[in-house]
């Protein structure tokens, strides 16, 4: 039996568990798959040793992406410019890393038929999740990509570090819109979610065809909900990236790849 993990703190909620057992079961293999909280201080020490006691692979979420990317041997290329990786498994003697969430992200917008090559973009936010799916965002090529963020040095600095990327990308303050019709708002703050307001312009739903925010929620998200009450009809949000994420480090490793949409039709009704 392999013997999977999800890592993070806190975890108790973590939906992961329960996705890779229902891709385990579709499968016809045989897996175990916990939620281990990890404190950040201890997650060296606590990590490597899941890896060298029989841990065939580790899931790891907020707040230790960071740390995972530090600890690996070898990363990714995704996983290098993102800065954080999310699956860890070892491979003759070695810690392995590689961060799945922008390609959940692309592949939970092609399931939706939207495509992003000669799109007019908008990410908001400039934090780790919006620095995790840039790669796999930009691989697609978009026409244009713009950040927003509350905190404009931040989002300056992402556009610094993937201006080579060969796709016109720009960083603008919170409240402004960029030009032209809008494709879609890619929405990556925590704002809502936290309980704080997300102050952006609302004139720029009014230029665009359809919303993803990477949270979710039983019932519309916060982010969706602004969206929608500007007249947007296409908001999707975080848990088709959720379980498209989960099924790409499941082929990992296990070399199978599992399909997501009945995975994701039953954890959405479970909520
Ligand atoms: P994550 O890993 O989830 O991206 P993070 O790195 O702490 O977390 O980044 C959080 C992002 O949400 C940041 O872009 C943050 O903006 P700042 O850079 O200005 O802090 C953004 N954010 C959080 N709360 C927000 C709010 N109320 N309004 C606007 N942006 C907010």
């Amino acid at each position: 039996m392999k013997k999977f993990a999800v890592i993070g703190q806190p975890i108790k909620h973590s939906l992961s568990p329960r996705i890779h057992s229902e891709f385990a079961k579709e499968l016809g293999i045989d897996i175990s798959y916990e939620a281990i909280e990890i404190a950040p201080k201890d997650f060296n020490s606590a990590t490597k040793q899941l890896l060298e006691n029989g841990y065939d692979g580790l899931n790891v979420t907020l707040p230790l992406k960071e740390l995972a990317y530090s600890l690996a041997d070898e990363v990714s290329q995704i996983g290098r410019e993102s800065g954080a990786v999310n699956t860890l498994w070892k491979e003759k003697g070695k810690i392995f890393a590689d961060s799945t969430d922008g390609k959940g992200l692309v592949e939970d917008l092609l399931n939706n038929q939207i495509s992003l090559k000669d799109s007019n973009l908008v990410i908001l936010g400039a934090g780790g999740a919006a620095r995790s799916i840039l790669p796999s965002v930009l691989s697609l090529h978009p026409k244009r990509l713009t950040l927003l963020n509350r905190t404009f040095e931040k989002s300056r600095a992402l556009v610094d570090q993937f201006k080579a990327s060969g796709v016109q990308i720009q960083a603008l303050p919170m409240e402004e819109i960029p030009e032209g019709s809008l494709t879609g708002v890619i929405n990556t703050t925590s704002a809502g979610v936290i309980g704080e307001d997300l102050i952006l312009n609302q004139r720029i739903f009014q230029k665009a065809d359809w919303s993803y925010d990477l949270n979710y929620s039983k019932e519309t998200t916060y982010f969706n909900q602004l969206a929608k009450d500007a007249g947007i009809e296409v908001c999707l949000d975080g848990l088709g990236m959720l379980v498209g994420q989960a099924a790409i480090s499941f082929k990992i490793w296990t070399g199978k790849r599992p399909s997501t949409n009945r995975v994701l039709n039953l954890i959405k009704s479970s909520l």
